[in-house]
């Protein structure tokens, strides 16, 4: 059977686990996809980094747009990442009739729709099961697994990173500037981590999955995105004692009015399967009419990880490489003249239960002002704890959740239990999901 042929945009870590994958299990991936694919092209930089890879198995350029136009290619893998060189690379491989695999979760967040309209019009596909919490096959279990359900929402730990992070701040009971450091010095953190401790990454991933799970087109404009930054250990502690953990979730919701799309910290009780994703793993729940909740867990990120998504890509396309275009899986899950222009609701509108921190004076009537003023927002309280006051201190803290509540309402509530004299300070307020 002729071979299908590849090339590779970047040799870097995941360029280089897909060659080695894709090298060392040669020939059952043959026996899967119906003919070997092989990468007969490498574009990267640093050519001679490349080239002591490849050998003589592959010719190596730094001009990636070289590949793009080799008419002996016949599917692109790009692995550069970023927005600008990456879309002018993939639009050109597109236009020149090449299907594209790509792990470029930022680059189909924010231009995906032009991309795919592109790749549409070509009769190409662009695959990206890599993008979205590197080898889960995730985009697979909700664009084909999950086809029967109308799916209710998603909610992911998709930033190893982050997840890395909140849970040493967890078990060492440390601050989040510290254990930056720490997941910098071992690897587990990039040198500019902004993307990962922001919540970009995650929103990324979450806006990818919000368009598949319910045939939207993808909005990462109007994702609400929070990272962790922010976070005090404290806060970790409190949730512990009653009974939840915090991750950075990134969750997509349909409800009647429009989908919520939002990436934050979350408490999530401590007895949910996903709530013990600990370290830089990931994991996914999805909440279907018909099968109910599944959960996909596996490595976010990393060489081979990666590769086994970038090359499960590989294999789709080429069984499909011949099929009508027509015929295939669509891009978002749903037919390309079947997306719906639902609205991705603003943050204000969103339901969701809260964790509410604030220091009081440890005076008569403190707490009943503060109900007070949550009763009158329709914010009813599902829980409170009180930490009796250290000796000789007169302030103490209180925490309370509350039950599913309007964003804005909460907001409202908490301007005015801090503009209270016998509150100290900000309110801190952390989104809580039952995931039930
Ligand atoms: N930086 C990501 C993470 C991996 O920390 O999970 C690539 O998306």
């Amino acid at each position: 059977m002729k071979p299908i042929n590849v090339g590779l945009l970047g040799i870097g870590t995941v360029g280089g686990g897909t060659w080695t994958v894709l090298s060392r299990n040669q020939e059952e991936i043959t026996r899967r996809a119906g003919r070997p694919i092989q990468i007969t092209a490498v574009a990267d930089r640093n050519t001679a980094l490349a080239q002591s890879i490849v050998g003589d198995k592959a010719r190596v350029t730094a001009d990636a747009f070289d590949v793009v136009r080799d008419p002996n290619i016949d599917i692109v893998v790009e692995l550069i990442g970023g927005y600008t060189i990456a879309k002018e690379l993939v639009l050109a491989a597109i236009e020149n009739g090449k299907h594209v695999v790509t792990a470029n979760k930022a680059l189909l967040a924010v231009h995906g729709n032009e991309i795919f309209a592109a790749a549409q019009k070509k009769g190409v596909v662009v695959a990206f099961e890599a993008a979205v919490a590197g080898g889960i096959p995730i985009i697979k279990a909700l664009r084909e697994g999950l086809t029967a359900n109308r799916i209710q929402w998603i909610a992911g730990i998709i930033n190893g990173t982050t997840n890395f992070i909140l849970s040493e701040m967890r078990d060492k009971g440390l601050a989040f500037a510290d254990v930056l450091k720490e997941a910098q010095r071992l690897g587990y953190a990039e040198a500019d981590p902004t993307f990962d401790i922001e919540g970009v990454d995650a929103a990324h991933k979450a806006t990818i999955m919000s368009a598949i799970a319910f045939g939207i087109p993808v909005q990462f404009d109007k994702a609400y995105v929070e990272g962790i930054t922010k976070l005090e250990a404290s806060d970790i502690k409190y949730a512990e004692q009653l009974g939840y953990r915090i991750k950075l979730l990134g969750i997509a919701k349909r409800r009647d009015a429009g989908i919520e799309l939002r990436v934050h910290p979350t408490l999530i009780p401590a007895k949910r399967l996903i709530a013990n994703v600990e370290g830089a793993m990931n994991a996914v729940l999805v909440n279907s009419d018909a099968v109910g909740a599944t959960l996909y867990y596996g490595k976010g990120a990393g060489a081979e990880p990666t590769a086994s998504a970038v090359i499960a890509d590989l294999v789709d396309v080429t069984r499909l490489h011949a099929a009508d275009p027509n015929h295939r899986v669509p891009h978002l899950a749903f037919q390309a003249d079947q997306l719906k222009d639902l609205p991705v609701l603003p943050i204000d509108d969103v339901q969701t239960a809260y964790y509410l921190r604030m220091r009081v004076e440890d005076k008569t009537g403190v707490l009943a002002d503060i109900t007070r003023i949550l009763a009158d927002g329709d914010i009813s309280i599902d829980a409170l704890l009180q930490r009796e006051p250290a000796e000789g201190e007169q302030q103490t803290d209180i925490i309370l959740l509350t039950h599913q509540a309007v964003e804005k309402n909460v907001n409202a509530a908490i301007a005015r239990i801090e503009s209270l004299k016998t509150v100290v300070g900000k309110v801190t307020k952390i989104r809580l999901e039952e995931l039930n």
